[in-house]
């Protein structure tokens, strides 16, 4: 299968341990594995041009280009992010924004080729706030909409709070089995 592995933070963090704990289950001789991490690439945001309304296709070049075919052929998305304002950081909001193009394609043009019905996705999400649920919330709505957008119809969740210097996330002692069994679970073949 081919893995798209998005990791949303602009350091080297919790959602990156949480990403290389998530890709040490999966065996990168049988499948695929792409990383990619908005903060490293050239991504502007969407203007909102309406450009792509009769398209479906993005009237801006850059790093996208390369993005939009990995978002539509991945069998399996792994997201792994920190919460920023209850939210994701902005980088990898722009990623998310640019696929208005992929809205307009799956839901005004219809154009989206139902290939894969199967694909699955698992959302990491690590925040500094004790209770900050709320983020957890509004970050996972957000990428529950951007999930929907590209096709993806089922996904698991795991989130962390309270984790705020690099690395400590790895002190909690559930982290290893949740994101082995979430792992296991999402690459299920049903
Ligand atoms: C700009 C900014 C905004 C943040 N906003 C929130 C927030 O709304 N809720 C929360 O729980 N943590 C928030 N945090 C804390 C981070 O989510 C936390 O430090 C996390 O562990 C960072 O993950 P990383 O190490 O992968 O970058 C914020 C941090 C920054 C820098």
């Amino acid at each position: 299968m081919k893995i798209l592995a998005i990791h949303g933070s602009p350091r080297k963090g919790n959602s990156e341990l949480l990403l290389k704990e998530a890709l040490n289950n999966i065996d990168s001789n049988l499948h695929e594995i792409k990383i990619i991490n908005p903060s490293n690439l050239n991504i502007s945001g969407c203007t909102s041009c309406d450009g792509c309304k009769h398209t479906g296709k993005c009237i801006i070049i850059d790093d996208m280009d390369e993005i939009y075919p990995l978002l539509k052929d991945s069998h399996r998305v792994i997201i792994s992010s920190p919460i920023f304002f209850f939210s994701v950081p902005a980088q990898l909001k722009m990623l998310i924004d640019r696929c208005q193009c992929l809205w307009y394609e799956k839901y005004v043009l219809s154009k989206t080729k139902q290939k894969d019905t199967n694909r699955k996705a698992l959302i990491l999400l690590v925040g500094g706030m004790k209770r900050g649920e709320v983020g957890v919330t509004c970050a996972e709505a957000t990428l529950k909409a951007f999930l929907r957008t590209i096709d993806v119809k089922e996904h698991k969740t795991l989130s962390y709070l309270g984790y705020n210097e690099p690395g400590e996330i790895m002190k909690n002692p559930r982290v290893i089995s949740d994101i082995k069994y979430a792992v296991e679970e999402i690459m299920k073949n049903d």
